[in-house]
């Protein structure tokens, strides 16, 4: 396979490029990345000189730049994206941009050109908010409430509309929270450590009673490149981890690994619209696909944690150039 990877210097797309050229040594990559504030080179330092792996810095909106790359590749992977909820929420239009107008012109020039195989990683968020019990199943209606979340559903219907009209083989899937190492430190886990670094409380939204079912990433590729060989055109597949938490407890288990207690809680007001609960099925990919989770909650987030703090230069390189571009 030669596989366009777009966002592959982000958080998740690194994981996977990492993971497919140790997984499939014959296959060539090409990571197109804008690199925005959270795409990051040095993410994937360790295998930037591999014979199979090129770098090429350029945005998925730009038309001629992606038909050139698409006409070198059997399959495209979608993760470019503006990925963060509060910033959707300060600022839409560039989610609508990049998420939207990005992956509509990912889907047209792989039209024109002709692919054999185009993913679109989305999000368990473009399904909305549950109550206490259930879960999202991959014909749940579609029911985004926040703008990054809208941005994603967008693009999910717009490959899926490629798929019925010109029967351009999509894949698409939607995973619930990531969580591990070279995640950009304004979500959640990296941004709670890098304030305890730091000595300083952390800012929990609301009563911190929002749930989110929580995976592993080296789990969260691994299902993509088992979707991308073996899903079946023009489907949906869910993944998630079966690990329902509150941020509290989220919270209390970061402050507990680094040796705070609760009196470095700060609950803030709510963030607006925020999704009371998340949680996953996923059956559709573990029956027919024969994927599960490898790594426990316990395992993860302790290699999480400890990722962090053995690598605490990554943080500090990632703060300096913030304070600088301020
Ligand atoms: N993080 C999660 O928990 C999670 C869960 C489910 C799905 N997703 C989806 O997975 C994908 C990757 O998420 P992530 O957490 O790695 O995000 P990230 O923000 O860490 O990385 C996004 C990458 O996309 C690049 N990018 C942004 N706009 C671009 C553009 N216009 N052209 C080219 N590159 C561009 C950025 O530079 C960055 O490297 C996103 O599509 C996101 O919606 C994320």
């Amino acid at each position: 396979m030669n596989i366009l990877v777009t966002g592959g210097a982000g958080f998740i797309g690194s994981c996977f490029i990492r993971q497919m050229l140790n997984n499939h040594p014959d296959y060539k990559i090409i990571n197109l990345d804008c690199l925005t504030y959270c795409g990051n080179l040095s993410n994937l330092n360790d295998i930037k000189d591999n014979k199979n792996y090129t770098f090429v810095h350029g945005n998925i909106c730009d038309k001629k730049l992606v038909r050139e790359l698409i006409s070198q590749v059997n399959c495209v992977v979608n993760f470019a994206a503006e990925s963060h909820v509060d910033n959707s929420i300060r600022n839409p239009e560039i989610f609508i941009e990049t998420n939207v107008k990005g992956t509509l012109n990912l889907l047209q020039a792989c039209k024109e050109i002709g692919i054999e195989r185009y993913l679109q990683v989305s999000t368990d968020e473009v399904y909305g908010t549950l109550g206490k019990t259930g879960y999202f199943i991959e014909s749940t209606p579609l029911a985004p409430n926040s703008p990054y979340s809208a941005s994603k559903a967008s693009a999910d219907l717009l490959a899926r509309a490629y798929f019925e009209t010109y029967k351009l083989p999509i894949l698409i899937t939607r995973c619930s929270n990531n969580y591990g190492p070279y995640q950009y430190p304004e979500k959640l886990i990296p941004f709670f450590i890098s304030k305890l670094l730091k000595d300083e409380k952390v800012p929990v939204y609301g009563d911190g009673m929002n749930i989110r079912d929580w995976l592993y990433v080296y789990d969260h590729t691994k299902a993509i490149d088992i979707v991308l060989h073996n899903g079946k055109i023009g489907e949906v597949y869910n993944i998630g981890g079966h690990n329902e938490k509150t941020n509290l407890e989220i919270t209390r288990l970061i402050l507990n690994a680094m040796g705070k207690d609760d009196s470095y809680i700060n609950f803030v007001e709510d963030r607006l619209g925020h999704d009371k609960r998340y949680a996953i099925s996923n059956d559709k990919i573990q029956n027919e696909l024969n994927w599960k989770p490898t790594v426990t909650f316990e395992e993860g987030i302790k290699l999480t944690i400890n990722w962090y703090l053995n690598n605490q230069d990554w943080i500090k390189s990632i703060e300096d150039k913030k304070a600088s571009l301020v």
